[in-house]
């Protein structure tokens, strides 16, 4: 899935970051806007997805993870529970601002 995502992402320049945290996924997706679009529809239509949820769309000037097809991190590297609990943060739903911080952190550990 993984090798996947990012052969996919890396054909029509997507980049982002995908945490798994027990059976949560929550994935940042960047690029073009149409690439966005077909990208999520794939995952939607995926039936290895229960629940599909945008939590956030916003146009940037700039890529938070220009060099990866798709980061990935999951809770035995990094928990996000563990970090929300450690800042305050609320996870139902989660803050963008807190995932993409959270994401930030994963990968400049990995670099
Ligand atoms: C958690 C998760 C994240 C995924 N992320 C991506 C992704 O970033 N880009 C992508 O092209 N496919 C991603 N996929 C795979 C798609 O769901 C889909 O299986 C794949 O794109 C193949 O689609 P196709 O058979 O319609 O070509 C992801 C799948 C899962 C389960």
């Amino acid at each position: 899935m993984l090798a996947t995502s990012r052969r996919k992402n890396a054909a029509v320049g997507l980049t982002g970051f995908l945490h798994r945290e027990s059976d949560i996924y929550y994935q940042w997706l960047e690029g073009p806007e149409p690439e966005v679009l077909k990208a999520f529809d794939r995952i939607r239509s995926d039936d290895r997805h229960g629940d599909v949820e945008v939590l956030d769309r916003q146009q940037t000037e700039t890529r938070s993870f220009p060099t990866w097809s798709m980061g990935y991190g999951n809770s035995k590297t990094t928990s996000l529970f563990d970090w929300a609990a450690d800042h305050d943060a609320p996870l139902h739903p989660p803050r963008v601002s807190d995932v993409l911080a959270f994401m930030t952190e994963c990968a400049a550990r990995q670099e």
